[in-house]
C-alpha cells in the first residue's frame, strides 16, 4: 500500500518519481494489478502509474468521493500537473472494472458532496431530465440524499460516451457541459472554488446562453440559476472579467479563434458549438 500525499499534490511529477522508484525497489513487475483506491486526485495520479510503469499494468479504480464515483474514475483519462499547470501529462488508459461503494459517502464532507453535486448537475441537464426534476426538488445535500441510481446513471452516461469517443474528439465534449466558464472562474477565483463548485457556475453560464438562443425557457433558466444559487456562493465575476474570459480564450477546446461551447437544446440534451467572447462576457455578467 502505497498512501499519496492528499488531494492535487499527488498529481506530480516528484511523487511520481518517488513512486516509481517505490515500485522499483518492491520488484513490482509488468503482471501487477494497481488499485487506486480514493478521490480523483487519486485515479487520475495512479491512472499514470498505471499506465506508464514498465510501459502499462492492469489496474482497477475504487473512488471513493462522490465526483471520482459519476466522473474521474470513470473513462480512461489520467494526468499529472506539471508547473502549476494542470493536467499537463497524461494517458488515456482504461481500467479493468471500476468498483463503487456508496457507503464511502459517508465520511465525506458537505463541501465534497456538492463538489460532486455539480458534476452531478452536469450530467441531469446534458442527459436526463428526471434527474433534473430530482435534483431541483433537494431540501439538503448530504450523503444519505445521494442514491446510488444517480452514480449508475452518470457512470453508465459517461461510459456510453467514452465508448463511441474514446480519445475526445467529438461526443465526448459534451461532457464539458458547464465546462468552458467553470475552468475560467476555477482559474480566476483559485483556490476558493472547487472543481464542481465552478462546473455548478459555469452550468448557470451556459444555461443563459441556451436561454438566450431560445433553445430552453426563461423558467428553465430561472431553475438552473435557483437551484445553484442555493446550494453555491456566487462569485464576484465584474471585478475579474477580463482575467476570466482570457482563460476562456486559452482553454484547450477552442479551435481557429473560436470559443468552443456546450449548449442545451432542451434540459436533458446539448450540444457542441461555438460562441463569441462578446456573447460569454454578457453571460458571465448577467449570471453574476
Ligand atoms: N480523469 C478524469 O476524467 C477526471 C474528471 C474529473 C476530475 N478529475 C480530477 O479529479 C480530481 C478531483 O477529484 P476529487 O474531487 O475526488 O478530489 P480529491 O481526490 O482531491 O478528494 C477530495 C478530498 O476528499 C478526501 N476523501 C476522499 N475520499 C474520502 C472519503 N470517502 N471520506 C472522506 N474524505 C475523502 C481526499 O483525501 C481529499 O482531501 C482533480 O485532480 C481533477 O483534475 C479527473
Amino acid at each position: 500500500m502505497i498512501t499519496l500525499p492528499n488531494g492535487e499534490a499527488a498529481k506530480s511529477l516528484s511523487v511520481y518519481d518517488d513512486v516509481c522508484r517505490r515500485l522499483l525497489a518492491e520488484e513490482v513487475g509488468r503482471d501487477a494489478l494497481f488499485i487506486n483506491w480514493g478521490g480523483g486526485a487519486v485515479s487520475d495520479f495512479g491512472g499514470f502509474v498505471a499506465s506508464t510503469f514498465k510501459r502499462g499494468a492492469a489496474m482497477v479504480n475504487v473512488p471513493t468521493t462522490l465526483l471520482a464515483m459519476i466522473d474521474a474514475a470513470i473513462g480512461g483519462k489520467n494526468a499529472l500537473n506539471v508547473g502549476g499547470v494542470k493536467n499537463t501529462i497524461g494517458t488515456f488508459y482504461l481500467p479493468e472494472m471500476v468498483l463503487t461503494d456508496t457507503q464511502f459517502l459517508a465520511t465525506l464532507p458537505q463541501s465534497e458532496i456538492l463538489n460532486g453535486m455539480g458534476e452531478l448537475l452536469k450530467y441531469a441537464l446534458i442527459g436526463d431530465v428526471s434527474l433534473w426534476r430530482e435534483l431541483k426538488n433537494l431540501d439538503k445535500v448530504s450523503a444519505e440524499v445521494i442514491s446510488p441510481s444517480w452514480i449508475t446513471f452518470c457512470r453508465e452516461f459517461k461510459e456510453r460516451v467514452v465508448a463511441r469517443d474514446f480519445r475526445d474528439n467529438g461526443e465526448r465534449r459534451l461532457l464539458n457541459f458547464g465546462h468552458t466558464a467553470g475552468h475560467a472562474l476555477e482559474a480566476a477565483f483559485a483556490p476558493a472554488l472547487s472543481h464542481g463548485h465552478a462546473v455548478a457556475l459555469g452550468c448557470v453560464v451556459a444555461a443563459y446562453i441556451s436561454y438566450n438562443h431560445n433553445f430552453i425557457s426563461k423558467e428553465s433558466f430561472d431553475e438552473i440559476y435557483d437551484f445553484v444559487k442555493k446550494w453555491y456562493s456566487f462569485a464576484n465575476v465584474s471585478d475579474k472579467i477580463d482575467e476570466i474570459i482570457d482563460y476562456c480564450r486559452q482553454d484547450k477546446k477552442n479551435s481557429n479563434g473560436q470559443i468552443r461551447f456546450i449548449l442545451l437544446r432542451s434540459i436533458g440534451s446539448a450540444f457542441v458549438t461555438t460562441t463569441s467572447e462578446q456573447e460569454l462576457k454578457e453571460a458571465l455578467l448577467y449570471s453574476f
